[in-house]
């Protein structure tokens, strides 16, 4: 058996609050009811998870889903409405889509939701993977999406890479340090030649302004709550070797998408291996996250309607098509994914059943993985929502009790200098 206690994140897109039949019918993301219904599943599903002691939700960030199925364009702000709605459970986004995102208004945005959640953010940072979104927002920067289907993928991914990995230091940075002064490839922060004589920044904010009265250094206002260092992030869908590396040196969980276990388990080598060159010693498994759909019901049969209905429509109808069907590859194989729901049962992504069913598939993934955190892909939206209310709390209330696994959840660490009266007091 793997771990006693793990870690359940709830990833919530959101999706439009309709039917697979109301999708078909066109632009089901742009109707004001759906949009509102969603919202309300999606809220459902949140408060059910505080609840349940999941440690943290997370929502995507996905741009002109006029389709309705990923309708998710700013996770910040999903997550500013989560915290207001929530006390304990941590609010995070899978992930802000770095190279097409400006880093330093992220990184003020990601401290003001620290600020409102007091303490409760966490920062989930993804490289892009859908054409349409990345290079229409981030053609400023000459960003590119990771699609594996595209003609031009070695330079798009070197790009995207090469952005994302000055961006997220930017991130850190900001939160880390007062003030700060940045060159790199993309961005000089501040740029030269700023004249900046302010009396008052003089006084106020000493070592900003150079004595030639040009603009030195910055930096963001408010900083983070939790102290910087602690801050958790993670970097889903990470299978490609790269990122696991840059993850394992830059302390960052990546949320491992294969649901095959050898493709998993090489992931997790790669990670350790790293981890180890840059002096953490990690036990195999720590310190990386697994992605799954999890659904229980009284029956079999049930728990795969409620699924076929759900994520088995979005995957096949829209994901398919972004080569997601790849992840269920299993070594050696040849051939086209079929790209049908019980695929994705079959190989382990979707774990679909009674209590005993889900359980016997859980246990296997712990044992095999040794993971200690588990990351929900939870589709409401299409799915009928008192099926996947009723899925989490038998997941929660019998299936890891059967396992003898308990919740846990990270405890935010908060700056020495905060006197612990929030806003909320
Ligand atoms: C849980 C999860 C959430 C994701 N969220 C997003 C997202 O919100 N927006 C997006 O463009 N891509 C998202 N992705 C996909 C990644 O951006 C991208 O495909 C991945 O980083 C490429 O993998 P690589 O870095 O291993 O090459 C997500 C993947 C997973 C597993």
């Amino acid at each position: 058996m793997g771990a006693d206690k793990i870690r359940l994140g709830a990833f919530l897109l959101p999706s439009a609050g309709a039917t697979p039949a109301q999708y078909e019918e066109g632009f089901a993301g742009q109707n004001p009811n759906y949009y509102q219904d969603g919202l309300r599943d999606t809220s459902r599903m949140l408060l059910q998870a505080e609840e349940l002691g999941f440690d943290f939700a997370a929502f995507s960030e996905h741009h002109f889903h006029v389709e309705g199925l990923e309708l998710s364009n700013n996770p910040v702000m999903l997550g500013s409405w989560a915290a207001m709605q929530t006390r304990r459970i941590r609010i995070g986004q899978m992930g802000n889509v770095l190279p097409a995102r400006n880093p330093l208004l992220l990184a003020e945005d990601l401290a003001m939701l620290d600020h409102f959640s007091q303490g409760r953010m966490v920062a989930g940072f993804a490289r892009g993977y859908q054409s349409r979104h990345v290079a229409t927002v981030g053609q400023q920067q000459n960003a590119y999406s990771t699609q594996p289907t595209d003609p031009e993928f070695a330079e798009h991914d070197r790009l995207n890479r090469e952005l994302f990995n000055e961006h997220y230091e930017i991130i850190r940075r900001s939160w880390a340090e007062p003030m700060y002064k940045h060159e790199g490839k993309h961005w000089q922060i501040p740029p030269k030649g700023i004249i900046w004589n302010h009396p008052a920044t003089y006084d106020m904010a000493p070592g900003m302004v150079a004595e030639s009265g040009e603009l030195d250094k910055i930096g963001i206002a408010p900083l983070t709550l939790q102290k910087p260092e602690t801050i958790e992030s993670f970097i889903p869908f990470s299978t490609s070797p790269a990122t696991i590396e840059w993850a394992a040196r830059e302390k960052v969980m990546p949320v491992i998408f294969t649901p095959i276990l050898e493709n998993a388990k090489a992931c997790i080598d790669l990670y350790q291996k790293t981890a180890q060159s840059v002096g953490r010693e990690l036990a195999w498994g720590d310190g990386v996250g697994h992605f799954r759909e999890i659904v229980v019901a009284d029956t079999d049969a049930e728990a795969h309607a409620i699924m076929e209905r759900g994520l088995g429509f979005i995957w096949t109808r829209w994901h398919d098509w972004f080569g997601l069907n790849e992840a269920l590859r299993r070594p050696g194989e040849k051939g086209v994914i079929a790209n049908k729901p019980s695929t994705m049962r079959d190989r382990g992504y979707s774990i679909c059943g009674t209590v005993d069913t889900v359980a016997r598939q859980i246990e296997t993934v712990l044992e095999e993985l040794q993971t200690k955190v588990i990351v929900l892909w939870i589709a409401a939206g299409p799915a009928p929502i008192d099926g996947l209310l009723k899925s989490n709390e038998l997941l929660v209330e019998k299936v890891l009790p059967k396992l003898g696994i308990e919740l846990e959840q990270v405890q935010p660490q908060l700056r020495d200098e905060f006197t612990g009266r929030g806003w909320r007091d």
